[in-house]
């Protein structure tokens, strides 16, 4: 057995603490799945008002006189089943509204990072970590540091979830986040012109991950690599892409107290009752043959969103109703809203994050729409897989690494989970709605794939065995 690997992972959100997409999902899944891997994680937070109410009996192990413009202090502490360390910085993170929602991010995010590199060099005695695993641009400065700090430091891993967000600050100076001169150059933390915290972080961190072998591909090609494929393409030895998985005790059918009905994997029968309770709660028509199709998504141009309002049309001379919940883009919303008034009962359209409603579509719909044009990796066609609805994907990203096409010859050998769409157009959408309707009239056909995608491994063991294997590599080459 090897030696006990002791990592800090530092990230912006962790389920259930915080979360406003995949992110928090993973960076709340990974310390269960990597203990069985003999990883010891520590995750450290930023100490916004949801994160101290859970902390509220923790102790300080750290106290900052002056932390970038007021007094801090470093809590270590459990709550949301993690161990935590968190940053307790009033005047950066005791506010109201989302995590990033703030003109100082730059700031914030950099004292996060400073605090989380200082806990790398052992700040704290309880906790010192072979490697610390920093989570997208929030995080990327903490490579920075510990690399510019000199001296001892621990291995350093950072993962990319998304690289559309790439945190780089015009007119911010190095002096104000606590670097040396010496950092800005080609090398170091200078991004055309300004400070990339991501840039940072891809730069110097030890070890780069991403979180699917296509999104791993797809950013060190021009097309792809949103100005950093240069960067990724000189890094390529130590990148890496690990697909995520899901944390199965939080997407289990068979315990899940957000259905009307739990259900096993050989019997399907209950998702009647969800798809019932789902039409109802959305107010869509009881047609039983209607195929229900699911969206559960952030409204943004990267989910390809508007892509479903243009289609709409198939869909409903398909016979087919349609269930949306999502927030975001004010202007997709708005479409959303009017679609399902132009179509009473056959499209509902539940504006806003809601945890149960979204367990419920995935136990209820017959198939889930991700028609993405670009995904890291992408959890929901996961949790579809898991819960019996077919995953209706572009094939981008995790989204083509998780999802095996109902082409003729895979369903023949029975090894089709979905349906698969590329290039990402409405031309091309639309076949796959219309190749989703065809598989549906076939009943016995429906329900050998529903099996197949059931049997899909989207548990976290594969992957978190390979993050093991990251950080001992980390170590070892640093
Ligand atoms: P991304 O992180 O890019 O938004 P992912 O598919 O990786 O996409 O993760 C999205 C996560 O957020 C999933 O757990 C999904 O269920 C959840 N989610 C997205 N939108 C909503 C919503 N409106 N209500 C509830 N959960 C949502
Ligand atoms: C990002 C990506 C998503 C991925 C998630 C977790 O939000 O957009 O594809 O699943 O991070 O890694």
């Amino acid at each position: 057995m090897a030696k006990t690997l002791r990592v800090l992972s530092v990230a912006s959100e962790a389920f259930p603490l915080a979360k406003t997409g995949g992110l928090g999902d993973v960076v709340g899944a990974l310390p269960a799945a990597l203990l069985r891997e003999g990883v010891v994680v520590r995750t450290m937070l930023p100490g916004y008002p949801a994160v101290m109410a859970a902390l509220a009996s923790a102790s300080a192990v750290h106290v900052y006189d002056s932390l970038f413009g007021g007094p801090a202090r470093l809590l270590a502490g459990q709550a949301g089943g993690l161990d935590l360390f968190a940053l307790d910085a009033p005047h950066l993170f005791a506010r109201t509204g989302g995590p990033y929602d703030h003109a100082d991010n730059a700031l914030r995010f950099a004292a996060f990072s400073r605090a989380a590199a200082d806990v790398g060099k052992g700040i704290v005695a309880e906790f010192v970590p072979d490697v610390v695993h920093a989570h997208d641009w929030q995080t990327g400065l903490v490579p920075a540091y510990l690399h510019y700090d000199g001296g001892p430091r621990p291995a350093t891993v950072i993962t990319v979830h998304n690289l559309a967000f790439q945190g780089r600050f015009d007119g911010l100076t190095l002096d104000t986040i606590g670097l040396p001169w010496h950092a800005w150059g080609i090398d170091g933390v200078e991004y055309y012109g300004a400070i990339g915290y991501l840039k940072a972080g891809l730069a110097l961190a030890d070890r780069i991950t991403t979180v699917s072998p296509t999104y791993a591909a797809e950013i060190s090609t021009p097309e792809g690599g949103m100005g950093l494929d240069g960067l990724l393409r000189h890094r390529a030895s130590v990148l890496s892409g690990i697909l995520n998985g899901i944390d199965d005790a939080v997407w289990n059918p068979a315990t899940d107290r957000h259905l009307a009905a739990r259900f096993e994997a050989g019997h399907r029968a209950a998702r009647v009752a969800n798809r019932v309770a789902l039409r109802a709660r959305m107010g869509l028509d009881a047609t039983p043959e209607a195929p229900l199709f699911g969206v559960v998504s952030r409204l943004t141009w990267q989910k390809g969103m508007d892509l479903v309002l243009a289609e709409l049309a198939e869909l409903m001379d398909g016979g087919a109703q349609l269930a949306v919940l999502g927030s975001g883009d004010a202007g997709l919303e708005a479409a959303f809203v009017d679609a399902a008034r132009r179509h009473p009962g056959r499209v509902a359209m539940h504006v806003g994050y809601d945890e149960g409603l979204a367990h419920l579509i995935q136990g209820g719909a017959d198939a889930i729409v991700v028609p993405s044009r670009f995904e890291p990796c992408g959890l929901t066609q996961m949790c579809a897989l898991r819960y019996g609805a077919l995953p209706v994907v572009a094939h981008v990203g995790g989204l083509a690494d998780t999802v095996v096409d109902a082409n003729d010859a895979a369903v023949a050998s029975g090894v089709a989970t979905g349906v698969q769409f590329f290039p990402v157009t409405g031309e091309q959408f639309a076949f796959a709605i219309r190749r989703t309707l065809s598989l549906w009239q076939d009943p016995a056909r429906w329900r050998r794939l529903q099996a197949r995608a059931m049997a899909t491994d989207v548990s976290w063991q594969h992957s978190a065995q390979q993050y093991a294997r990251v950080y001992r590599e980390s170590m070892a080459n640093r």
